[in-house]
């Protein structure tokens, strides 16, 4: 059996996945529709993660401690959290795609490497799409676990002596040390949380701190910025109101390219929309 990722079915409010050898069943409060695949196959996951009566995993002692698989040529380190995430988010991957293409191009156009900015970073997958295509990268998250697992990631992909910048800190504090600096930064990625802390405890609510943050953002940017990349899970943010945000925030002078990001089996699978995502691409 091969190391990739694979969506196998979904439906129940479950979703199934095959993560390389290891086969997961999780919580999926999207996929309203019934399930494909028979009662056996979802009985034979190697582990199942609920939410009723608290967060908790069932088989959890029949998965590795840590495992590796391989994304579209990225290797990713795995392992089970107590939240039901593994390390990384699967329906990311036509953004870190898309990463590759426009830093790579930005490099061919301009003669020199991105600057990219990646905030809200998690396990780094777009930190590695852009370091991967050449950029400089500054990866920042609250977290210094999840920073560490973002170099481990590096680590596994070579990437080792790529020009990236690993910051803990809270994304706010960060943007409004950077413009002190007079920092800017060619493409930036965020993937906010709805609720989040920052490394000393700073509430991070998408709703009300969001277009702060976009605002910061716009000024951290050159006059010719290649874009932004918005992505989020929060059900009530949908890709056109990412659109709208992204508008509003950075104006009608670049290109908006908005929809929903999918996790995705072979042709016969439905696939499952998992949040939205929004381009701002300058001209
Ligand atoms: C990738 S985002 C959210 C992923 C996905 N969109 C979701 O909603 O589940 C989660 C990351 O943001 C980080 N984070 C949360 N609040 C933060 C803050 N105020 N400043 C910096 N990082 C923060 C967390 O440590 C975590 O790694």
């Amino acid at each position: 059996m091969n190391d990739s990722y694979e969506l196998l079915d979904s439906g129940a409010f479950q979703k199934l996945e095959r993560f390389g050898k290891v086969v997961l069943s999780r919580p999926c409060a999207q996929a309203v529709w019934r399930q494909t695949l028979p009662t056996l196959d979802w009985q034979r996951a190697t582990a199942s993660f609920f939410r009723d009566g608290g967060n908790q995993w069932r088989g959890r002692d029949r998965l590795p401690e840590t495992w590796n698989i391989e994304v579209d040529g990225t290797r990713f380190l795995l392992s089970s959290t107590d939240f039901g995430h593994l390390g990384i988010f699967p329906e990311q991957r036509d953004q870190w795609q898309r990463i590759r293409e426009v830093c790579q191009t930005f490099a061919k156009k301009h003669g020199r490497p991105a600057r990219v900015l990646n905030l809200f970073a998690y396990s780094g997958g777009s930190t590695l799409a852009a370091a991967r295509a050449g950029a400089e990268v500054c990866h920042v998250d609250a977290s210094k676990g999840m920073v560490d697992w973002a170099r481990k990631n590096a680590s596994l992909n070579q990437l080792d002596d790529k020009p990236v910048r690993w910051i803990v800190d809270d994304v706010t504090k960060f943007l409004e040390r950077e413009l002190r600096r007079e920092k800017t930064y060619d493409l930036v990625i965020l993937d906010p949380p709805s609720y989040g802390r920052g490394a000393k405890g700073e509430i991070f609510k998408i709703e009300t701190d969001l277009p702060k943050l976009l605002t910061l953002i716009g000024k951290l940017m050159p006059s010719d910025p290649l874009g932004v990349l918005l992505s989020c899970h929060t059900p009530e943010l949908t890709p056109i109101s990412l659109h709208h945000l992204l508008w509003q925030q950075l104006g009608s002078r670049g290109r908006l390219d908005h929809g929903e990001m999918q996790l995705r089996g072979t042709s016969q699978v439905l696939p499952v929309p998992s949040g939205s995502f929004c381009w701002w691409l300058g001209e």
